[in-house]
Formats: C-alpha cells, structure tokens, sequence
C-alpha cells in the first residue's frame, strides 16, 4: 500500500521510520518531510495544511492512506476535508475529525468534556472579556501557584504558572486583553496540580482502543527542570510510576471514558489521543489532551512498539482495531533531544551537522534539519534526536549520551540529566 505522512518534525522522522519497517508500505510519502525522512521515504513538497496539494497529490499518486503527524492540520479539520471530497473520501486519514481536535484546540472544550464523563481533572473555570471581576474573584478562592491557560492553541506556549495572586491577576488581564491574540480570547483558570507528569497514549477506532507504551518528556531547556519550556528536550519509556496498577487505574477512569464519550457525542475519532497526565499521590489526573503523538515522546514510543503499525492503523481504518495485536519491547528506550544554542529563544539556523554516519547502536531522528547544497544543516530549534535502547533506562542513556558526542554542530546543546528524577 501505499502511505502518506503529514508533518516534517522528529515525531514525523520516527513515524516514518516505524511504517517504513511494515511489510504492507510498498511506498511512503512524507510531506513535507525532513533531511531525515527521505532515508526512509520519498520527501514531497507540500505543506502538511495545504489541503487542496496534498488531495490532488493523494488522487495522482494512489496514496492508500494518510497519516497524520501535527496538531495543526487536525485543528484544521483535514480529516473533513478528505471525507467531503468526491475524490478522496474512501481514502482513511489517522486522525480525529475537526470536532474531535477540538479536545487539543480548546483548553475549554476539554475541561468541559472531562467534567461531562467524569474524568480526573484540576478544579477550573472559564473566563472572557465580559467576566474579567469574576475571573479576579474566582483566583482569589484558589491557592498559591496560579494555573492560567489559553483557551486555543498557542504552540505550546499558552500555560502560564504565577507564584503570586498579584502577577497571577495582571497576567490573567493581559491574556485576555490579546496576550496570544485570539488564542486568549478566552481563558481557563485552574487549580494547580502537584506531581510528575507522565503522556500516555491510546490508538483509537471510535469504538475500540490500544494503548501505547506511556512514555515522560523533559520540558524545560535546563538541567534539573530550570529555565524556559521547549518543545521537548529528551523522553524515557517506561516510566517506573506506571505500574500495571497505575495504567489500570488510568484506563478505567480516563482512557475508556474519553473513547466511550467521545462515541456518546458523536464526535468522529479515529486517530491517537495523547493523555498528558499528573501522578498526584498515586492517583492519575488529566492536565491536557492532545489529538495527535507527543513529541520527543514518539521518538522513544516507536522503539517500544513491536507490532507493526500499519497493521494498527488498518484497524482504525476498518473500525476493526479490536483484532489487531499490540505487542511491546521489554528493553528501555530513551531519546536525547540535541538543540541550537539560544534554543527556545533565538537561535542561529543552517549550520552543517556532521558525525551522523559515525552513530552505532543508536536511532537518529532529524526533528530541525534540511538538506543545503548536499549537506545536512541545521533548521530549527530542536534538531536532532538521539534515541536508544538499553537492557534499563541507564543502559539506554548511557548509549544516547555516547553516540550525542560524536554529532556535531555549531553550538549543539544538550540535557545530560534526562530520565535521572526517575
Ligand atoms: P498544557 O499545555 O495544558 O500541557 O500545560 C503545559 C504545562 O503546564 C504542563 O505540562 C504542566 O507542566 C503545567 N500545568 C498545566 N496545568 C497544570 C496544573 N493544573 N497544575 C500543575 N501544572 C500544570
Ligand atoms: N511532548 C509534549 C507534546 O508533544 O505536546
């Protein structure tokens, strides 16, 4: 068959290089791809929201099906647009439809839906223009640190964390006054959850559901979790507090309930869904929804993955997923995200990144690169991801670091301390 892959970051890279491993791909497209995806596929050169390209790419090519990688063509609703196309309609997109990346594309929604099914979740309300008083009064019957959130997508930059009720007030002021543009129209007040996080993800056909290999990433840019949020600097799998008791729990209360509400509300979802979850005192909460794979955390998933997943994603297709075997590897895996300096800040692009030929025993995800006059340069922030396996999580790491030293770039950074709160 032949598969489309929508996206050109390192979750897209370990994608492909995971369906390129099935035996059912006879061809993979990856638009618009990476340096690193087209050791694995056929880069094409369209951007993953330019619906019209990619359907008229899909009819002149005989693409079977397509996956896809970030939120933003979902939020856009690129499953509706297939589906409502004469021409592209039987062929199946991985990925919920445009009702159902609201649960990622509205904060709102989302708190909404949990309160709906009785989801674990932070206490919250909602706020807008016209009830700024009551948001003032409503954080004054919170405590001490300040949960703000953008309603709608914000690259990830919509969650503000305030230590005092004073900055938490003229923040929640700002946001609303166009801090994030539109994005902070509206805006989700909530109470503050202590624990470690942990993303758990389910594949689901509307109906049936598996579950992945949860997987912890590493957000900030500084050792010991200091300095700014990033993208993602590093992730590890399994982690040790989700236990077999632990995902039990997180399956009845919050895995099944969001399949089953969803199917309740009849919202089209066939796709992942990425539980960004909070161990509060051995009790799983849900801090947010995503509607598509974690990145840096599909970089270490895929390792664990055993099964094929093209297998899987036929029976998202077929609403047959229940048939379908998920097997995991017992070994740890980790990934160690290199960055350009400056990164998440400013940051130069285009440097020429050498070394890759001389990793051994390691996988290497390109999440910021492209390809320049026959070289592999830099173009993004995060740029390289150094996945691994290992017998445990200090084998896996001991590999990452090792095989991290040997690539070079200008300015390349990394976290050594990855999975070591673990
Ligand atoms: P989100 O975009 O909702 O994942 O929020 C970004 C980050 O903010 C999360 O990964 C958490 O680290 C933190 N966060 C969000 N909501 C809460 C909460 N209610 N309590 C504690 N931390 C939170
Ligand atoms: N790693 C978190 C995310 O992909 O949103």
């Amino acid at each position: 068959m032949k598969v489309l892959l929508l996206g050109s970051g390192g979750r897209e890279h370990a994608l492909a290089w995971k369906i390129a491993q099935s035996a059912k791909v006879e061809k993979l497209f990856i638009a618009p791809g990476n340096a690193g995806t087209q050791n694995v596929g056929e880069n094409v050169d369209i951007k993953a929201d330019d619906f019209e390209a990619l359907k008229n790419f899909v009819v002149e090519n005989g693409v079977d099906m397509v996956i896809v990688g970030p939120e933003d063509p979902l939020v856009k609703g690129v499953y509706d647009d297939f589906k409502n196309d004469e021409r592209t309609k039987n062929v199946p997109v991985i990925g919920p439809s445009k009702s159902g990346a609201v649960l990622e594309g509205s904060k709102d929604f989302a708190k909404q839906f949990m309160k709906r099914h009785n989801i674990p979740t932070a206490k919250y309300e909602t706020f807008d223009g016209t009830t700024v008083e009551e948001g003032l009064k409503f954080l004054e019957t919170l405590k001490a640190p300040y949960v703000l959130k953008a309603d709608g997508l914000c690259a990830g930059k919509g969650v503000l964390i305030l230590p005092t009720l004073e900055e938490a007030k003229k923040e929640f002021k700002e946001m609303l006054g166009g801090m994030f543009g539109n994005a902070s129209a509206r805006v989700v007040i909530e109470e503050f959850l202590s624990g470690i996080e942990c993303s758990v993800f389910a594949l689901t056909d509307g109906k049936n559901y598996k579950i992945l290999p949860e997987a912890k990433d590493y957000k900030r840019i500084g050792e010991h979790d200091t300095g700014l949020n990033t993208g993602g600097m590093g992730s590890v799998s399994p982690v040790p507090f989700a236990t077999k008791e632990w995902m039990q729990k997180v399956e009845d209360r919050i895995i099944r309930p969001t399949v089953e509400g969803l199917a309740e509300e009849n919202i089209e979802y066939k796709g992942f869904i990425f539980f960004g979850l909070i161990n509060v005192e051995g009790e799983p909460m849900v801090i947010e929804y995503n509607c598509r794979m974690g990145d840096p955390e599909t970089e270490t998933v895929m390792l664990r993955l055993k099964s094929d997943i093209v297998d899987l994603f036929e029976g998202v297709a077929e609403g047959n997923l229940d048939k379908r075997d998920i097997e995991f590897d017992e070994r740890a895996a980790v990934c160690v995200m290199l960055v350009s300096g400056g990164y998440p800040q400013a940051y130069a692009k285009g440097y020429e990144i050498t070394g890759l030929d001389k990793v051994e025993d390691s996988v290497v995800f390109h999440a910021g690169t492209k390809m320049q006059n026959g070289k592999v340069v830099t173009n993004g922030g995060r740029v390289i991801a150094v996945s691994s396996y290992g017998k445990d999580k200090s084998e896996a790491l001991q590999n990452s670091f090792t095989q991290a030293q040997k690539i070079e770039f200008t300015d390349k950074y990394f976290r050594r301390d990855i999975g070591q709160d673990l």
